[in-house]
């Protein structure tokens, strides 16, 4: 059981300027790691006012990652292998919200699943931590991150807080929900397009 003590809330204001300095800092460490990568440039008046953003996923190799930008946030897609969607089962007794059932992130209805996502190959979550929007580091494999121990997930280096390969919480961390899943939708079996989704 964790031993790591849950920060006091703290109020709106104070939460909304921490996260704003967070994911600034975050998107840079993550531009550091792996720079975005923008299949589609809207213009910047469209891209601040939240367009979407056409994301070519051919060319992620299975077990890496890719970061793109949708609404100046780092989206993660993940082309997870047979290996990385056993590790996920291997954590459902684990995660604070198996079924993605909280509210502060709504998950959408076609990512309610074990694995959050539409195809199981592939993870599309927006890589900021649910608690003070850091953004968390990985995927690391099992056994190379002593905070994950012997699992397959994120790290948020803030303040511990852990996510399997799902994007999913684990218990007793600071982080109150899973990363979040933008709206998205297939657009070819190797374009995503993320900030728009189907709705069923
Ligand atoms: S921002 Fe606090 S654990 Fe991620």
């Amino acid at each position: 059981m964790s031993t790591e003590a849950i920060p006091e809330p703290i109020d709106g204001d104070r939460r909304a300027a921490l996260i704003s300095t967070c994911v600034v800092g975050g998107a840079g460490t993550v531009a550091a790691a792996a720079p975005f990568v923008l299949s589609f440039q809207p213009s910047e008046r469209a891209k601040a006012a939240g367009a979407p953003v056409e994301a070519d996923i051919g060319g992620i190799a299975p077990g890496e990652m890719k970061t793109f930008e949708w609404q100046g946030k780092p989206v993660w897609v993940l082309h997870r292998t047979p290996e990385m969607l056993e590790s996920i089962k291997k954590c459902d007794d684990r995660v604070a919200d198996p079924n993605s059932q909280r509210t502060a992130y709504p998950t959408p209805t076609y990512a309610k699943n074990e694995y959050r996502s539409i195809k199981p190959d592939y993870l599309v979550v927006v890589g900021i931590c649910s608690h003070l929007g850091c953004s968390p580091k990985g995927p690391f494999v099992a056994g190379s991150n002593p905070q994950l121990g012997g699992d397959e997930g994120f790290v948020c280096p803030c303040h511990g807080s852990t996510f399997d390969l799902a994007g999913r919480v684990f218990k007793n961390k600071p982080a109150p929900d899973n990363l979040a899943v933008p709206p998205y939708k297939f657009i070819s079996d190797s374009v995503v397009m993320i900030g728009e989704d189907t709705k069923a």
